[in-house]
């Protein structure tokens, strides 16, 4: 522990500390997207409402094709989780991602560390489809929880990928930090932004026969 200093250094610091900060002044970001675990682009001054830097590192795979990317941009800090987010729709379809959200200018530049993707069942299962183009799925499928899944997510909204929008529906087991994002955020993911309309999530019950 720090010795207590005097009050009125404390006050002096605070009202530094806001004069850095700029509140009040919109906060600039560098702005950039692309594959690999690395990128570089130009400085952006967020748009109202966006007071968050946000860097995300994810791995995919996509009907077993895997890839790595960056996301670097704005964002509201209230849709903005740093840390490590897991979600399993199948074998075949996962995504890992590791992200930093920040609040100063430029905080987001560098990258950061590729996530863990630790593929071992861990017993859990949930209702599993991916649904594009529509706005619900109905989960007859079961997807086998991995790592650290422990809850079952049902997202659904719209989703961004370039210049193309579009629907989407998908359920699957997620790590519990899947339930910080809430209906109405607007997430970067591995390769899509999405506009989430519905963000069910639970904890994945144990399948049948294996314990209460
Ligand atoms: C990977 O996940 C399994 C299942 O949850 C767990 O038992 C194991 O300890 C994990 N391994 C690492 C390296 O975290």
């Amino acid at each position: 522990m720090r010795p207590p200093t005097r009050p009125g250094s404390f006050l002096l610091a605070t009202l530094l500390l806001c004069a850095l900060l700029g509140l009040g002044r919109p906060l600039s970001c560098e702005v950039c997207k692309g594959y690999g675990p690395t990128c570089t682009g130009k400085m952006k001054t967020c748009e109202a409402g966006k007071d968050t830097c946000v860097v995300l590192v994810g791995e995919s795979s996509t009907k077993g094709h895997k890839s790595v990317s960056i996301y670097k941009n704005c964002m509201k800090l209230s849709d903005c989780y740093s840390g490590f987010v897991s979600t399993t729709m199948s074998r075949d379809d996962y995504m890992v991602t590791n992200t930093r959200c920040c609040q100063s200018d430029g905080c987001n530049r560098g990258t950061v560390p590729l996530p863990q993707n630790n593929r071992t069942e861990n017993g859990l299962m949930c209702p599993s489809c991916i649904a594009p183009f529509q706005e619900t799925c109905p989960g007859t499928q079961a997807a086998r929880c991995v790592g650290q899944e422990t809850h079952c997510i049902y997202f659904a909204g719209n989703v961004q990928a370039g210049i193309f929008n579009t629907k989407f529906a998908t359920r699957g087991c997620a790590t519990e930090s899947a339930c910080y994002t809430k209906a109405g955020a607007e997430v970067p993911s591995a390769s899509y932004l999405y506009f989430l309309r519905r963000a069910d999530c639970l904890p994945a019950p144990w399948p049948p026969g294996r314990a209460e």
